[in-house]
């Protein structure tokens, strides 16, 4: 462990405001959800395993997530209620978007399902990976990238024109922002509304989306999240409700779907 993850778990164990969360710090890992798994079956919930960088850090849809050292990546092992396991990623997403207003002052929006975006950037993504048998879900690892701050020679070509930075330069708001995300996922954890913030402070408002899912496809024009966290697009074929997929356009010409 280098100086700074030992300083992170140093700040965290003084600063959380709950003991549900038991957090161990890396100077550097391949992927935290990969760790995670490793050790899960020996893990309590509430574990938390943060890396300062990822060699290996995983996206959604099989994709790469760049992982410098100016970014927090961490997951968190959950052993959430039934009915709160489709939920989870959106809960997630508005735990890091108000911890982000509460150290950074920023405002992010989310894009449905997973993604935070500031400025028409995408800054934070989260990675939900469940673990089920005989048809439940035992535990669910949530892994939570954020672009806090630029790292030397800036994102790669194939990422530059969609990714940003929560902050414009360097700073010390990392363990700060790594223990805001907790206590906010506790508060939410912990029945705090949260479905109607998720709703609200969509990046998708107003806009024409083009939707994959794996029939296929959809284009349309959003009409709103709903109250189970699904997305409800206007299509050429009558309203339609998707509890997972990817926007993979937002706000283009109706014409040119
Ligand atoms: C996405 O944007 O598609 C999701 C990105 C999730 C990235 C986080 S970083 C911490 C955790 N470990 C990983 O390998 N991925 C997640």
């Amino acid at each position: 462990m280098n100086g700074y993850a030992k300083k992170i778990e140093k700040t965290l164990k003084g600063s959380l405001s709950s003991d549900f969360w038991r957090v161990r710090a890396f100077d550097s890992l391949p992927s935290t959800n990969d760790f995670l798994r490793e050790i899960a079956s020996t893990e309590r919930e509430g574990s938390v395993v943060v890396a300062c960088t990822q060699t290996s850090g995983k996206g959604r849809q099989g994709r790469k997530f760049y992982s410098p050292d100016g970014g927090i990546y961490m997951s968190v092992l959950l052993k959430p209620a039934p009915e709160l396991v489709p939920k989870i990623t959106a809960l997630t997403a508005v735990a890091v978007r108000q911890a982000i207003i509460e150290v950074t002052r920023k405002t992010p929006l989310i894009k449905w399902v997973n993604d935070l975006y500031l400025e028409d950037k995408k800054v934070a993504g989260i990675l939900a990976e469940s673990q089920a048998s005989d048809g439940k879900v035992d535990y669910v690892i949530v892994g939570i990238g954020v672009n806090l701050y630029p790292s030397k020679g800036g994102f790669p070509d194939e990422i530059k024109d969609l990714a940003g930075t929560v902050e414009s330069e360097n700073g010390d708001k990392k363990a700060h922002l790594i223990c805001a995300i907790l206590d906010n996922l506790y508060r939410f954890l912990s029945g705090e509304e949260f479905v109607e913030i998720y709703r609200k402070e969509s990046y998708l408002s107003g806009k024409n989306l083009k939707i994959s899912t794996k029939n296929g496809e959809i284009c349309g024009k959003f009409v709103e999240i709903d109250e189970d966290c699904r997305l409800v697009i206007d299509t050429e074929n009558g309203a339609q409700k998707f509890f997972s997929g990817e926007v993979v356009k937002v706000g283009y010409d109706e014409k040119n779907c």
